[in-house]
């Protein structure tokens, strides 16, 4: 495999301060040599540099939208470069506002593209559905197709054009849905969005999932996978230090196992690993534990199978 990385250390998508530190705390977890050990070839193109934006007063309910378009542009031409340049792409955020920049930079260089959307929440609402005004929460609905009438002009987003049909994407972990995007998820159903909840893990089994999810993104034709990962997918007791921590989430195996299963399909193009905050730790092992397993998501993206051989790098926090 040849990886190229692009750090994206930004926070303005959500309210809490640390996110942005989760490209470097991923690298220091080892990323880079893991990854090399492995057999890959890296190219790590270091961090992205945002630009602040002032007077970036909120639209609506909607906060930080200058800043969030501008930066969000930035990732969308680095993603673009490093799909140019031949590599599956690694965005490491940051918050999940990047995944409109990173979708919208890997679509611009493979229009035809499947999104699969591992995540506690859907990060559907639309500005004006929002409940918290938080972009985190809205990539989405910028990307689908099916809902560009929905979403009002903000001022830097005018870039971005709706790339993503609905029948393109899966979410896998859900379990934290707002009431309005239950709504839009529920008309996106019928626009042919899958979506399998916590409740289809635990009756189907991670397996199944897997198998069902790849028979809906490839029942037609074989498109690349984009796949966006937020580590709140992960249980808090396995993924704790992030912003949005929801109870009752994937276990460790059942998150590697999406890895593993999504590298085999030969089709993964291009993956975020978002939403690690070190600062919503309660003790520092917990930063270094999340990062390690964000660090093993990646592996497990790029061929490492557990054959019960790897080094004991692990201290329960
Ligand atoms: N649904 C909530 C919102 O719209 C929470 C979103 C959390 N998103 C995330 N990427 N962690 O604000
Ligand atoms: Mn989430
Ligand atoms: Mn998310």
């Amino acid at each position: 495999h040849s990886v190229g990385i692009i750090g994206a250390p930004f926070s303005k998508g959500q309210p809490r301060d640390g996110v942005q530190l989760g490209p470097d705390v991923i690298r220091e977890a080892g990323l880079v040599k893991k990854l090399e050990g492995q057999g890959c070839v890296v190219k790590d193109y270091g961090n992205l540099i945002f630009e602040d934006v002032s007077n970036d007063e909120p639209i609506g309910r909607t906060k930080q939208p200058r800043v969030v378009g501008l930066a969000n542009k930035q990732v969308a031409d680095a993603v673009q470069r490093v799909k140019n340049d031949g590599h599956t792409c690694v965005m490491l955020g940051g918050d999940h506002s990047l995944a409109i920049g990173s979708i919208h930079g890997h679509a611009a260089y493979r229009p035809e593209l499947s999104v699969v959307w591992v995540d506690a929440h859907a990060d559907i609402n639309t500005p004006l559905t929002s409940p918290t005004g938080n972009i985190h929460g809205q990539p989405m609905s910028y990307l689908i197709r099916e809902l560009c009438t929905k979403i009002p002009v903000l001022p830097n987003f005018s870039w971005i054009k709706p790339c993503i049909a609905a029948q393109d994407v899966v979410y896998i972990g859900l379990r934290d849905v707002d009431p309005e995007e239950q709504h839009s998820s529920h008309i996106l159903k019928h626009l042919g969005i899958k979506t399998f909840c916590m409740t289809e893990v635990d009756s189907l089994g991670i397996a199944k999932v897997m198998e069902q999810m790849c028979d809906h993104i490839f029942s037609k034709i074989k498109k690349p996978i984009h796949l966006s990962y937020d580590i709140d997918a992960l249980d808090p007791s396995v993924a704790p230090a992030t912003g949005t921590p929801v109870i009752g989430g994937l276990t460790y195996r059942e998150g590697i196992y999406i890895t593993e299963y999504v590298c085999q399909t030969g089709l993964l193009s291009a993956v975020d690993v978002v939403e690690v905050n070190p600062k919503q730790a309660k003790r520092e092992e917990e930063a270094r534990f999340t990062a390690n397993v964000a660090v093993d998501l990646v592996l497990g993206c790029f061929g490492r199978v557990r054959e019960g051989s790897h080094a004991a790098d692990y201290k329960i926090p």
